[in-house]
C-alpha cells in the first residue's frame, strides 16, 4: 500500500510540473490549429474573448462569468496576452490549469 500510494504521489507531482512548464495541457485535438497574435486580438470583447497563455491560445468566452475570481480578471485577458497574469494569480496550481487546459483552440503561430 505504502509504495503504491508513493507512486501515485509521484505520478501526480510530474504530471503538475510537466503542465506547469509547458503551460499547454490540452485535448489533442485542438493541437494541430495555429493562430496569429492579430486574430486573438480581434477577439477582445465578454463575447469574444481569445487570450495567449505560454505558446497557445484560449477561447476563454464562456469562462468570463464563471470564473471564481471574478469577469473583470478574465475580461483583462481578452484579445491580449494573459502569460504574467495566469501565472502570477494561480502559477502552477492544478484546478486552474485543468481549467485552463479546456479551453484551448490552438497554438501561438509565430
Ligand atoms: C486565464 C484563465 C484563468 C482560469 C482558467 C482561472 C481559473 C480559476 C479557478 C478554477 C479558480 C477556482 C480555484 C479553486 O477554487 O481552487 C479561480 C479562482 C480565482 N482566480 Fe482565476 N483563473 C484565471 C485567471 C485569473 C486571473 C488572471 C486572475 C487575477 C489576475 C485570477 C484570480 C482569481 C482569484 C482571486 C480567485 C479566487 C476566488 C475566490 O476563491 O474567491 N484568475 N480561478
Amino acid at each position: 500500500m505504502k509504495t503504491s500510494k508513493k507512486a501515485a504521489g509521484a505520478v501526480l507531482t510530474f504530471a503538475l510540473l510537466m503542465g506547469g512548464a509547458a503551460l499547454t495541457a490540452a485535448p489533442a485535438a485542438a493541437a494541430t490549429k495555429s493562430y496569429t497574435a492579430a486574430q486573438v486580438a480581434k477577439r477582445d470583447s465578454a463575447t469574444k474573448c481569445w487570450t495567449i497563455i505560454g505558446r497557445s491560445v484560449y477561447n476563454l468566452t464562456s469562462w468570463v462569468n464563471q470564473h471564481p475570481g471574478g469577469a473583470d480578471k478574465i475580461l483583462a485577458l481578452c484579445g491580449g496576452n494573459g502569460t504574467k497574469a495566469f501565472k502570477g494569480m494561480h502559477g502552477t496550481s492544478g484546478t486552474p490549469m485543468s481549467t485552463l487546459a479546456q479551453f484551448r483552440i490552438g497554438t501561438l503561430k509565430k
